[in-house]
């Protein structure tokens, strides 16, 4: 109990509650609750995440120092900013405050959101690295997602925090996120030990398409996963299509609309492209049969040519020629 670990997941478990507390039972988070009960965040959901709130006011400062926890694990804890003379105060202050919990179902770390857009400021802060905390084999709600991705075999990669829980409200309970950065070996690693299914479910603007396109090269150049794309549609991220829909849409879009990662990729070429523009098309059928080529299962190809077929108006037998044409060079 005295390690250190153990003292930092102590102090998070502690922060955790009081921020939880401050958001629930007291006047300061009134806006706060406020604020997530318009984003249709339900007590349950609340609890559940164990959401909370940072107030104005240092919070966390005067409660361990009252409790006589030492400097240096204050220091060390990274709930606190440091200044040139060694003061502390804490890190956190007027967020909304997301728990960040390690598989075990701890508190390692938090992100804090602004509830004002700000333009000094970052909209979600983070908690520094620390003994308990690494950004990079951590994996938002895992602990609670492991079971539902066991139970659908089949996990769902998410790009905020938001998406994962509003989701998890509207029953899709396999999501996960990472920590504001792209996928790592690690977290991959952990999440094929559960399932070899991925889903991306990134925000459907064009910061998520090209985030998409990325986090599929990526993965699939570090594992064997089943890869998969869910995109909302209308340029929303999942959590904004829950709320401008309901559950029963946003549950059907997982069930029903499922891309693969070239069928996504289809798409995502032909953005910004005019494709009634016969320059146009050439280009956009060139990279795309490409793709098409790496295809290894000939039904899973026939598939694409037919879309490409009927898109364009073009000739299968030619469509064909030039995959061969294309597979020659690339061996
Ligand atoms: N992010 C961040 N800092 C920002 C913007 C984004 O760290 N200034 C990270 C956060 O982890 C965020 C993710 O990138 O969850 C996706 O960004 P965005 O889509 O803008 O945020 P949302 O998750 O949609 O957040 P919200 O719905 O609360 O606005
Ligand atoms: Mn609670
Ligand atoms: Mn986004
Ligand atoms: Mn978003
Ligand atoms: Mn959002």
């Amino acid at each position: 109990v005295n390690s250190e670990f153990g003292q930092l997941i102590g102090l998070y478990e502690d922060a955790a509650k009081l921020y939880h507390h401050v958001l629930m039972n007291t006047q300061v988070g009134e806006e706060a609750l406020d604020y997530l009960h318009k984003r249709g965040l339900d007590d349950d959901t609340i609890n559940t995440f164990d959401i909370g709130f940072a107030p104005a006011e240092g919070l966390l400062k005067p409660f361990f120092e009252e409790r006589h926890v030492d400097y240096q694990t204050l220091r060390s804890s990274g709930l606190f900013i440091e200044n040139q003379d060694g003061q502390l105060r804490d890190r956190f202050s007027n967020r909304v405050m997301f728990t960040i919990r390690n598989a075990s179902g701890k508190v390692i770390a938090f992100s804090g959101r602004l509830l004002h857009k700000d333009p000094d400021a970052p909209k979600y802060l983070n908690s520094p690295e620390t003994k308990i905390f690494h950004k990079s084999d951590t994996l938002f709600n895992f602990d609670l997602a492991r079971r539902e991705i066991r139970k659908a075999d089949a996990v769902i990669l998410f790009e905020g925090f938001m998406d994962v829980i509003a989701a998890y409200s509207a029953g899709v309970k396999n999501g996960i996120a990472s920590m504001g950065t792209s996928l790592t070996t690690d977290q991959i690693g952990i999440l094929q030990r559960v399932t070899n299914t991925l889903y991306v479910s990134y925000d459907g603007d064009d910061a998520g398409q090209n985030a998409t396109h990325r986090a599929l090269s990526l993965i699939s150049g570090q594992s064997n996963m089943d890869l998969g794309v869910v995109q909302m549609p209308e340029g929303l991220d999942p959590d904004e299509y829950l709320r401008k829909y309901d559950a029963e849409h946003f549950r059907a879009v997982y069930e029903g609309a499922k891309e693969t990662p070239v069928g996504f990729a289809l798409r995502y070429l032909a953005r910004g492209r005019n494709l009634d523009n016969q320059s146009d098309q050439l280009t956009y059928l060139n990279e795309v049969l490409k793709i098409v080529a790496g295809v290894h299962s000939p039904v899973e190809q026939d598939l694409y040519l037919n879309q490409l077929v009927d898109r364009f108006g073009v000739d299968k037998a030619s469509l064909k020629e030039q995959l061969a044409d294309i597979r020659q060079t690339q061996t």
